[in-house]
This record gives C-alpha cells, structure tokens and sequence, in this order.
C-alpha cells in the first residue's frame, strides 16, 4: 500500500526490522545510530557555500552520536577533513569512526578525535555541533548540561583557537543556547542554519525520488 517507509525512531534495531520486513524502501528519518538526510542536507549545504569541498576543514564540538556518525562518513567520502571534539566521558563509536578512518585514506582526508573544542577549532572552515540532549535522553539533562561544560561554542571561543575568519556554522536544529552562543547562531555573516534546514526538504525529496 505504500511505495516507501520514512521512518523516525529511537532504536536502530527499528529501522532494521522494518528494512527486514518491508517490500517497500525504508529511509531511515534519524535513529539513536544514524541520520543520513541530515548529512545529505548538510552536504548540499556546504558544496552550495563553498562549491569545492575536497580539503575544507570541518570541526564538530559536542556530543557523538547520529548526526556526527553519519555526518564524518559522508564528509571523509569527499574529502573533507574532520576534527571531533567530545567530552573525555563520551566515546566515539568503534565501527563508525574505524570506517571513517578507512575512508579518509581513499579520500586523502585526515580524522582527528579529541577532548579540546579548542583543537577541534583550529583551521576549521566549518562548524558544526547538535544538542547536548539527544531525543529519548531527557532524564539525564542535568549529568548532560555537567558533561557538557565548555563546549559552547561562542564568539571568544571561536577567535582564540584560530577558527578561518570565514568560518561557517551548521546546527540540525532544534538549537538550545548551552551548545552555541546567539552571536554564533544568529550571525548573518557566518550562520547557515536556514538554508540547511530547507535543505532537508530537498535531501528528503531526492532520497525518495531516488529510492521509491
Ligand atoms: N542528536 C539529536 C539530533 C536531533 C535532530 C537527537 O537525536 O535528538
């Protein structure tokens, strides 16, 4: 009766059971594991801003789950390189980030995880970060927001690490001002949240178009 699945979950074993089980194609609409149409939307946005992406730098500061996971393979696959910084408690993901690792030497890009958003920070012609409080983590806001601290990213940040002067931003949205500052997020100059945002439309609709 339908000619595709979208389908937003918690679980990735979600998204597998209904791949396992549906005739139709099923696109994954964000899992606990992955988000691919972001990094698709994010990656029309970044080729849409800076046309040649091979050898940009893209710095992440926050937590490592879906929207990184997905976002560092797609942005080793063309070349870009990826510094991550995550809190000292907060692991990568294994596989992902050892696929990740192969995939920068096809690519010719470089990986780079560490616990110093100033690090991350250094060079990066892109920044990126997401919530602190991913869906279905809501009790644990408080040992989050605590985790978290010193990862905003802000102004004052940004210049003392040597961030490119035409550095741009990028959040999945929705945004909360512990991860980033209102200067950073609104900044007319720097800020690419909405036309990333309508991006998803378009990453949805060619994911369809593609698939169904
Ligand atoms: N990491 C976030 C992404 C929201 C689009 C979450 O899973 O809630």
């Amino acid at each position: 009766m339908t000619a595709a699945i979208v389908a937003r979950v918690n679980s990735h074993n979600d998204i597998q059971n209904l791949a396992k089980y549906s005739p139709a194609p099923v696109i994954n609409a964000l899992c606990d594991k992955y988000h691919p149409l972001q990094t698709i939307a994010d990656l029309q946005t970044i080729q849409e801003h800076f046309s040649e992406v091979k050898g940009l730098n893209l710095a992440w500061v926050g937590d490592a789950n879906n929207v990184i996971n997905d976002l560092a393979t797609g942005c080793a696959k063309l070349g870009i390189n990826v510094s991550l910084a995550v809190p000292k408690s907060v692991n990568v993901d294994k596989d992902i980030f050892g696929h990740v690792a192969d995939l920068t030497k096809e690519s010719g890009s470089s990986l780079k995880v560490t616990n110093t958003p100033s690090e991350a920070l250094k060079n990066a012609d892109i920044v990126v970060t997401d919530t602190w409080v991913s869906m279905g983590e809501e009790s644990e806001k408080a040992e989050k927001l605590k985790k978290f601290a010193g990862f905003q990213i802000t102004s004052d940040l940004l210049k003392s690490s040597g961030t490119s002067p035409d550095y741009v931003f990028m959040h999945c949205l929705p945004r909360h001002p512990e991860e980033v500052a209102d200067d950073v997020f609104y900044s007319e100059r720097h800020s690419l949240v909405f036309p990333e945002a309508q991006h998803r439309l378009h990453a949805a609709m060619a994911a369809l178009e593609w698939l169904a």
